[in-house]
């Protein structure tokens, strides 16, 4: 980073003007890609100067302004409303508009520095090694993740973001004719989904879901917040209908593994995987049945962990495909179904040793947990209970006998026209 730069500017006249801003020198290291070139994506590294408090966005557009105007990047509000300019930057998904370039430059020190977390206060990271916010680290910007490039920082958004948007019927869908005026409801039935509604579409979450990595088919965070913001919503009819279709979906609501990545990527708070957690609530709560397991797969886990206050793997797939007492002696079909298409899944469990091998271990007791650590998380697990509502939690630890599944509840729900109660 080269020497701040302070001048005072001065006007026609000879008075004193507001003073310009200090500038910096930074490096991009951007990964570019033409399609008209025929070869791969390769990296770019080039200088910019600017006041630290100005945005990556604005580096890239000095840069293609003036040196290279066929860098390819989406932008047009510049102030974190249109949600186009969605890039990684040091690795994380976000907005480039949004980033100011001062921050993303310590970043990348403190993430390259042998020291000091990437997520370290920077004061703490300054005053401990000031080497590592004053480096020259590069700041890296790629293109969004799990979508296609179609050139330098731009991607195809239609195939992994509003294909599935429009696959969650993202309207409202309403109780025959419209009425004269506009539908009023009370503010606090609305509370729910205000979080929902601050989505700009920036695909920032999609850019890093894990589970979107592994199936690319996943619904994935976006759509899935966007279905709760109808589904959350009293005027909305079909909540219902909404809850069982993407239950039974095996790319729905069951296949986000709680990474928490797009919470941490979201630029508006809207805290998809939350949104996604108040989904499966729902559905537990109407008892949909889902032909994935999945609600009863996540009730294995609480139960496991509310008994043992730690995860002991070799019990959830049979607490999974059949709880309780009368599950285990008498299983039913499907289970032993279930159980059996897992046989692979426990073979990888044991050979990676996420699940106990040895049948002298007693089961529930974690072989590396120190002391009392599994009663401090059951202690958690008590509390969490207790304040289940402000935490929203979303699904409860079951007793023993959990409750029979009813095949009944695999059928679609009856198409029901009556406004829904409040949620
Ligand atoms: S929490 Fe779920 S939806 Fe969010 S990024 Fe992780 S897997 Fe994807
Ligand atoms: S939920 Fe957040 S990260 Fe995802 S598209 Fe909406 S605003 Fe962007
Ligand atoms: S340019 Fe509009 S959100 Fe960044």
């Amino acid at each position: 980073m080269a020497e701040a730069e302070t001048s005072t500017a001065v006007s026609e006249n000879g008075a004193a003007a507001a003073p310009v801003a200090e500038t910096e020198q930074y490096t991009l290291k951007v990964r570019r890609f033409s399609p008209e070139s025929g070869q791969g994506p390769y990296w770019q590294e080039f200088d910019v100067e600017l006041d630290p408090t100005l945005s990556v966005l604005d580096a890239l557009l000095q840069f293609k302004d003036r040196e290279d105007g066929s860098l390819s990047v989406r932008c047009s509000c510049r102030a974190a409303i249109c949600g186009s300019c969605g890039v990684k930057i040091n690795g994380q998904s976000t907005l480039a508009c949004l980033t100011q370039i001062g921050e993303a430059h310590e970043f990348a020190n403190r993430a390259a520095g042998t020291s000091g977390s990437p997520d370290a206060p920077k004061e703490a990271v300054a005053e401990s090694s000031p080497a590592l916010t004053s480096g020259s680290e590069p700041i890296v910007v790629e293109p969004m993740g799990n979508m296609p490039v179609i050139k330098d920082l731009v991607t195809d958004m239609e195939s992994t973001h509003w294909k599935k948007m429009r696959r969650v019927t993202p309207w409202l869908l309403d109780d025959g004719d419209p009425p004269e005026r506009e539908r009023i409801v009370p503010p606090d039935s609305m509370v729910d989904i205000t979080q929902t509604i601050a989505c700009i579409q920036c695909g920032a979450c999609v850019s890093s879901c894990l589970s979107m990595e592994a199936d690319p088919d996943f619904i994935g965070p976006a759509a899935l917040a966007k279905a709760y913001r109808f589904v959350g919503d009293p005027r909305d009819v079909e909540s219902k209908e909404r809850l069982y279709d993407l239950a039974q979906d095996p790319h729905g609501i069951y296949d986000c593994t709680h990474c928490f990545a797009c919470i941490d990527a979201c630029p508006k708070g809207v805290a998809p995987m939350d949104q996604i957690m108040r989904l499966r609530r729902l559905a537990g709560e109407q008892e949909i049945v889902d032909r994935n397991n999945g609600h009863n797969h996540e009730a294995a886990f609480v139960k496991i962990i509310e008994k043992k206050g730690t995860l002991d793997e070799s019990l959830l797939l049979q607490e999974s495909y059949a709880p309780g007492v009368k599950g285990k002696l008498i299983p039913k079909p499907s289970a032993i179904k279930g159980l059996l298409g897992s046989i692979p899944t426990a073979v990888r469990g044991i050979r990676s040793g996420k699940m106990r091998s040895l049948p002298k271990l007693i089961p529930g007791v974690h072989h590396k947990l120190p002391g009392d650590s599994q009663e401090h998380v059951k202690r958690i697990f008590g509390h969490a209970e207790e304040h289940r509502t402000e935490l929203n939690l979303y699904i409860t630890g079951e007793e023993d006998e959990l409750a029979e599944p009813d095949e009944d509840k695999t059928s679609p729900p009856e198409a029901s026209r009556e406004p829904k109660e409040n949620q």
